[in-house]
């Protein structure tokens, strides 16, 4: 019985502060200025713009949680997101760019799916990366052909 107790309460201990700690999703914006579809050595990270990230239920589709953000100077946000997801399906997706010849959604890379769950093979995980979100600049910066072209040779397709 004593061991009983003392089993759950170790329960307890262990799986209260996961239950109510918080979620952190990171992640970047940035202006693809060649309009390539990825990231170059004159992509730029944007600041200000704002993010959204949304959970919808896997079976109605609706919309179960939405919540926002800003990027910082490094065009990286930092959404702060206070319950388990597990069950929901979130992406974090672009909301709008503070650049106005900079603010057409890529998009191939206009959201990412992010798991919001402390729980992930068995790991207990706060922290939750999604991957870098771009806007296309309207005009390709002039050295952009050369640069394509770099790229695309050193790819090896
Ligand atoms: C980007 O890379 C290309 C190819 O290596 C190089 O010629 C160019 O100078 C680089 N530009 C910047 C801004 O680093």
């Amino acid at each position: 019985m004593a061991t009983r107790v003392l089993l759950l309460m170790a329960l307890a201990l262990f799986i209260f502060p996961v239950a109510t700690a918080t979620l952190h999703v990171k992640g970047s914006v940035y202006c693809d200025t060649c309009r390539a579809g990825f990231e170059t050595n004159v992509t730029f990270y944007i600041e200000g713009a704002r993010v959204g990230i949304q959970c919808k239920e896997r079976k109605s589709l609706k919309v179960a949680f939405y919540t926002e953000g800003v990027t910082d100077s490094t065009g990286t946000y930092h959404i702060e997101v206070e319950n388990d997801h597990g069950d929901h399906i979130c992406e974090c997706m672009l909301v709008k760019s503070p650049i106005k010849w900079c603010s057409t959604p890529d998009s191939g890379r206009d959201r990412s799916s992010i798991v919001l769950t402390h729980y992930k093979n068995g790991i207990v995980n706060h922290l939750h990366y999604a991957n870098a979100m771009g806007y296309l600049r309207d005009q390709p910066l002039p050295q952009c052909h050369n640069l394509l072209k770099y790229y695309l040779a050193d790819s090896d397709f």
